[in-house]
């Protein structure tokens, strides 16, 4: 099939998830949403997906310049895979907008369900919640590639009326403060100026003064930083320092430095 996906992650997640479907679709062609973010990517398949995580309930930032962007390429068949922790809301129908603004369709938006990585409300659960979590994503996974194969136009997957008007408030009001919002960073002792918290970010957000981390207030949220950093030195709040950190257990730390 010809397909492109083009995925935007923080701790692998979505990335494995772009990689399960282009398996089931018998291959597709695989970018980083942070790799293309500057340049004009167009692109000539007939089918492209993109593939993200859901950030406080809708589209995080770079995918939201990234579906402005996708105009110029003319797909036949668009959809998106909203990843997420229980809660999709309003994420794809907000996505289905924005595709509409610039004449394009989305003709189908899946949500999958993963372990969580927003870790200011906590770890990702038992080893065995995450691997039910797995196992279920896999099923709808399989089920998702079938409806892509037959290109099929259907209305989007969302959350619950209450959640979508709720939680759309919070999105809207939040957005324009996510950058500032890793004024919480900071850095305890265990830091040995690796310096792979600045390396995974896929905004450029961190510099390292001093062989410590400094965030530029240019933040996406997506955690990459804290939930990569292998001393676990990075904490985010109070509570962290007692939280579990996660990433996908099938994506590597080179996977993620690869798409930056
Ligand atoms: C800043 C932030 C906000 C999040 N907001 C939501 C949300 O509104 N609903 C939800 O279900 N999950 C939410 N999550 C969880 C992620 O969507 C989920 O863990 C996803 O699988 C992470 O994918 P990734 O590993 O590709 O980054 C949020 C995560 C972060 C870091």
């Amino acid at each position: 099939m010809n397909a492109t996906i083009f995925y935007y992650t923080g701790t692998g997640n979505s990335l494995w998830v772009a990689r399960r479907v282009a398996d089931e679709l018998g291959g597709a062609e695989l970018f980083s949403i942070s790799e293309c973010d500057d340049e004009k990517k167009t692109v000539s398949s007939e089918i492209i997906g993109l593939v993200f995580p859901v950030h406080i309930w809708g589209v995080p930032a770079p995918v939201v310049r990234f579906a402005h962007r996708l105009r110029e390429s003319r797909p036949d068949y668009v959809f998106a895979i909203a990843v997420n922790a229980g809660q999709v809301s309003n994420t794809l129908v907000q996505l289905k907008k924005i595709m509409a603004e610039n004449r394009l369709n989305l003709s189908a938006g899946f949500e999958v369900a993963m372990p969580s990585n927003y870790i200011p409300w906590g770890g990702p659960g038992t080893q065995e919640k995450q691997h039910k979590c797995f196992e279920l994503a896999e099923e709808k996974i399989s089920r998702i590639a079938v409806r892509i194969k037959e290109k099929a136009n259907m209305p989007v997957e969302k959350g619950p009326l209450w959640q979508r008007i709720l939680f759309t408030g919070f999105y809207n009001m939040s957005f324009s403060h996510v950058p500032k919002m890793d004024k919480k960073f900071w850095v305890d002792d265990k830091c040995n100026a690796c310096g792979i918290c600045y390396k995974v970010c896929p905004v450029g957000n961190i510099t390292m003064r001093e062989g410590k981390p400094v965030w530029n207030h240019r933040c996406e949220q997506c955690f990459a930083c804290l939930q990569w950093c292998p001393q676990e030195a990075i904490q985010y709040g109070k509570k962290t320092p007692e939280y579990e950190r996660y990433h996908h257990p099938e994506v590597l730390l080179k996977d993620m430095l690869k798409s930056r």
